[in-house]
């Protein structure tokens, strides 16, 4: 039995709808939800979590169905970009909030506390006030909060949004330990797929209050449903048709080359190939990928701690990614030619 359903919820917001969402969260899964802003993603949770009115649907948790259960009595925290700690109270009295709430003793209530804090790294801070904090620090008191009552679900909302790359790597990392070590269930509405790579067991994509594709993220990745949700994850699609067999990989004509995918397919092909995927070089020479494709670099955009590139294949536009020591070290730049190289077993046929 799962441990969430959501079953055909529906929202009406006036100008916004939540259509028809189900979803099927296993104990100890961690599914983020992507999409576009505006897809209805933090509707999506406040609605898991009974801050909105129902048009229709249903919500289960552990085979018992809430639906009209109010929010303080489901059973799951919710984590926001924005903090939201009490200024007033020490760190220690915002973690123990929930467990005050909740009429644990005293010694209980001390134990759990630095607990949680020692897990998050923040047991020398419990005495000190939330304006004096970093924002990783207040978002690792959060986190504490929302975790020291151990929530059935845990419901996140950008929570890294606001911190600086750094801050957000190391926090990723611990809430990976910790969820690991309470065992609990995670809901986390993202925009940055590291959190996704980093993180996630599967992944759901929404658009216009839908979920549009749910799966691991290898699958919606890599095979993203539709060309929509290709562009979103920035995956390259690539149209051709199946000109043949050779042993155990199928040929595709893709323009003027052909490439060869391990998947199987006939006919006309939609094929993707993930930036990440393909490997940059001055010549074809030694190497296990069976597609090697001259490319032109077109330009270079520097992203965060990577390099895209935008580069074509005889007129078919690709794009792949590079550190910046690669690129530098390779001569990577606008108007020089390379060869593209990728395994036939990242060359993936979606549709
Ligand atoms: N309380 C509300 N009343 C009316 N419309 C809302 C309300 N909350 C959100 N919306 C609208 O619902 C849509 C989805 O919002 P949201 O879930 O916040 O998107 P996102 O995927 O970026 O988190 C937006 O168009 C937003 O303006
Ligand atoms: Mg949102």
């Amino acid at each position: 039995m799962p441990l969430l359903e959501v079953e055909n919820l529906s929202i009406d917001l006036g100008d916004f709808h939540l259509r028809d969402v189900s979803l099927s969260v296993e104990e100890n899964d961690y599914l983020t939800i992507i999409g576009p802003t505006g897809a209805g993603k933090s509707v999506l949770l406040e609605a898991i979590a009974g801050f909105y009115p129902l048009l229709k649907g249903r919500v289960i948790l552990e085979g018992k169905d809430i639906t009209r259960e109010p929010p303080e009595r489901r059973g799951m925290s919710i984590v926001y970009q924005d903090y939201v700690l009490f200024p007033h109270m020490t760190v220690f009295e915002n973690i123990a909030f929930g467990l005050r709430k909740k009429g644990l003793v005293r010694a209980e209530i001390e134990r759990e506390v630095r607990h949680i804090a020692e897990e998050l790294h923040i047991d020398h801070l419990l005495h000190r006030k939330p304006g004096t904090l970093s924002g990783g620090e207040q978002q690792r008191t959060a986190l504490a909060r929302a975790l020291v009552v151990r929530p059935r679900v845990l419901l996140m909302d950008e929570p890294f949004s606001a911190l600086d790359s750094k801050t957000r790597e190391k926090l990723r990392s611990l809430v990976r330990n910790v969820i690991d070590e309470y065992g609990t269930t995670v809901l986390h509405v993202t925009h940055d797929f590291e959190d996704v790579f980093a993180l996630a067991k599967h992944v759901a994509v929404m658009r216009d209050g839908r979920i549009v594709q749910f799966g691991t993220p290898e699958e919606v990745f890599s095979r993203p449903a539709d060309e929509f949700i290709a562009d979103f994850v920035r995956t390259n699609l690539l149209r051709g048709e199946v000109v043949g067999k050779e042993g155990e990989l199928t040929a595709v004509r893709v323009g003027n080359v052909i490439l060869y995918t391990a998947d199987d397919a006939e006919g006309k092909v939609t094929l993707s190939i993930r930036p990440e995927d393909i490997i940059l070089a001055r010549e074809p020479g030694e190497c296990s990928a069976q597609n090697v494709v001259p490319v032109l670099i077109e330009s270079l955009e520097k992203r965060g701690h990577l390099v895209w590139l935008s580069l074509s294949s005889e007129g078919v536009p690709l794009s792949a990614v590079v550190t910046p020591n690669a690129a530098e070290l390779l001569g990577i730049k606008p108007g020089e030619k390379f060869y593209a190289m990728f395994k036939a077993s990242a060359l993936r046929v979606i549709k």
